[in-house]
């Protein structure tokens, strides 16, 4: 049996739109950084020839979408290795109850990690990150801990799209705020075809990702805090716009969204260095030097619509156990 944790991450430049729907190629790269608070544990084991592929998820038999999710993904392993065996595995998730965060990223990650180490196959991190991807664009960046950029890439079959580790000079905790609601309205792959096929936007969304991916690459290099702060506002703000743009909009924050945004700029306009993002999702990311984490969090607790908060420092790449 094989195990694999890996850990959530949220993005600084947004992955929204991909060239490739099969493959999970995007149009542009994406930078962020992995959390340590939001992990997945998978084990996969080998049952061998002839038996059934058994998919748990947080100790549940998974529904038969998630099942066939992970089974056609370690198809991909099981080809690689030229094995035919039937696998069990069960996955862990780690993450606050009001959830809606970023799993299919640690998830894929580790389900990459582990699939490869049950079946013997050694494979590098940049290898584990192109495997991650075909199960979802964002896991390609958990295979890292710290920050991390995933590559465009050119190839049509995907091999130079995965991600690589990135240097900064800027340590950022995360401080979640966990909005009260219902699962995601509409998920990040329908949302991004959606966008790409009918906002007059898209064109204009992908130019300001490669503008802003080396820019906020060298206010990492630099430690240049504000300018980290305005590049990630502006790129969460446009990748929303972008989606709103979309028939139908696409509309994914809630009333206390707006809130937290609010707050997350009066708390830095007193001299908190923070900063918001947000995923396809109601929830409020504000990322923060780690010494201004405890007073973010307090401040978040208080706010109407606010479920849960969860603070996260920065988290490590996966670790793989055969
Ligand atoms: O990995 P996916 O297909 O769930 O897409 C992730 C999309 C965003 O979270 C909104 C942005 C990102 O770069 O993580």
């Amino acid at each position: 049996m094989a195990k694999a944790v890996a850990h959530a991450n949220i993005a600084l430049v947004k992955y929204w739109g991909k060239r490739d729907a099969a493959l999970n190629l995007p149009v542009a790269g994406s930078l962020s950084l992995t959390l340590d608070g939001l992990r997945t544990e998978t084990t996969v084991e080998r049952l061998g020839r002839g038996g059934e592929d058994e998919v748990r998820l947080n100790g549940e038999l998974a529904d038969a979408g998630a099942r066939r999710r992970v089974q056609s993904f370690v198809d991909r392993v099981r080809a690689q290795a030229s094995s035919q065996e039937a696998v069990r595995v069960e996955s862990h998730n780690h993450f606050p109850t009001a959830s809606g965060l970023a799993s299919s990223a640690s998830a894929f990650a580790a389900l990459a990690g582990a699939a490869c180490a049950a079946f013997g196959l050694e494979r590098s991190e940049a290898e584990l990150s192109v495997l991650a991807r075909l199960g979802s664009g964002s896991a390609a960046r958990s295979i890292f801990g710290g920050f991390a950029r995933m590559q465009a890439g050119e190839r049509a079959d995907g091999q130079d799209a995965h991600a690589v580790p990135v240097a900064s000079q800027i340590e950022l905790g995360a401080v979640i705020g966990l909005v009260t609601g219902k699962a995601k309205a509409v998920g990040s792959t329908e949302g991004m075809n959606r966008t790409r096929e009918t906002s007059p936007y898209d064109r204009a969304w992908i130019q300001t990702v490669e503008r802003d991916l080396p820019a906020v690459e060298q206010a990492l290099r630099s430690g240049d805090f504000d300018e980290l702060a305005r590049l990630t506002e502006g790129n969460c703000l446009a990748m929303h716009a972008n989606g709103m743009a979309a028939r139908p909009g696409l509309i994914y924050w809630a009333p206390a969204t707006i809130a937290l945004m609010h707050t997350v700029r009066s708390l830095r306009a007193g001299g908190v260095p923070t900063f918001f993002t947000i995923d396809a999702g109601p929830h409020v990311v504000a990322f923060c030097s780690p010494e201004a984490m405890a007073e973010i969090q307090s401040v978040f607790e208080k706010l109407e619509g606010v479920q849960e908060v969860r603070a996260c420092r920065t988290g490590p790449g996966i670790q793989v156990e055969a």
